[in-house]
């Protein structure tokens, strides 16, 4: 049984289920990001959920309660398993999206982007050490009603230790060769899994693969020492 979520990070419906139906045998789901949403508005999670697996929708939600309620709900009724929402919309919003879900899909709070190092959070005002808003991030998601948080790889302890009852869910993921692109906070899907990790989401390393199929397999569980 895999734990990876394949991020279809490509711009057409066409090449989205293309990709996914080449990786399916080997993933446990499929997470559509900004750029699908963007390009084919929600019909593409309609098709993507007909393929059977659970799927994860990463709006990143960021707005008024209201509103975020609002677009939760729409996300909802197309049949996803998850919405991610950005935890820095505060508790207010967090729960708003957890009503517009209405129990059919859960909450991934957004904590702080693999993209941020504790520089940029700095730059940002956010000027506490980055663990301690990890971990007050985390606390507030899981008191406002979220199944789980998207962190990277290297937050995973602290996520674990601030709230231990949240479905942690792993971008970052290279294998020991790649490229770790525009990520500032990578690991392996060993290392993810070892500190924690109860899915990884996997881009580019799968996506931009000679054979997709192929690496999707070496990032499942046991395969690890396959990754070249
Ligand atoms: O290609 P790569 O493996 O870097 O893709 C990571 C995916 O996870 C992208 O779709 C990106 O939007 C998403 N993501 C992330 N960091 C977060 C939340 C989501 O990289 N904190």
């Amino acid at each position: 049984m895999s734990d990876v979520l394949v991020a279809l990070d490509v711009p057409t419906l066409g090449e989205a289920l293309a990709l996914a139906r080449r990786v399916e045998a080997h993933v446990a789901g499929f997470k559509v990001g900004l750029e699908l949403l963007h390009a084919e508005g929600p019909r593409v999670l309609r098709e993507v959920v007909a393929l059977g697996r659970p799927v994860f929708c990463d709006a990143k939600l960021h707005d008024i309660p209201a509103t975020v309620a609002r677009a939760a709900a729409r996300l909802a009724a197309c049949g996803v398993r998850w919405v991610s929402a950005h935890a820095l919309g505060g508790p207010a919003m967090l729960e708003a999206a957890a009503a517009g879900l209405a129990g059919t899909a859960g909450v991934l709070a957004v904590t702080v982007l693999t993209s941020h190092t504790g520089d940029n959070l700095a730059a940002l005002g956010i000027a506490c050490p980055l663990d301690e808003e990890l971990a007050r991030l985390a606390c507030l998601a899981a008191a406002a009603g979220a199944e789980g948080v998207v962190c990277a790889p290297s937050d995973l302890g602290v996520v674990a230790a601030a709230a231990p009852g949240l479905l942690r869910v792993t971008p970052g993921i290279r294998g020991p060769g790649d490229a770790a692109d525009d990520q500032a906070r990578v690991a392996t899907a060993a290392t993810a899994r070892s500190a924690g990790a109860h899915y990884l989401v996997v881009g580019r390393p799968i996506t931009g693969a000679p054979d997709p199929a192929a690496a999707a397999r070496r990032f499942g569980v046991g395969f690890e020492g396959t990754l070249e």
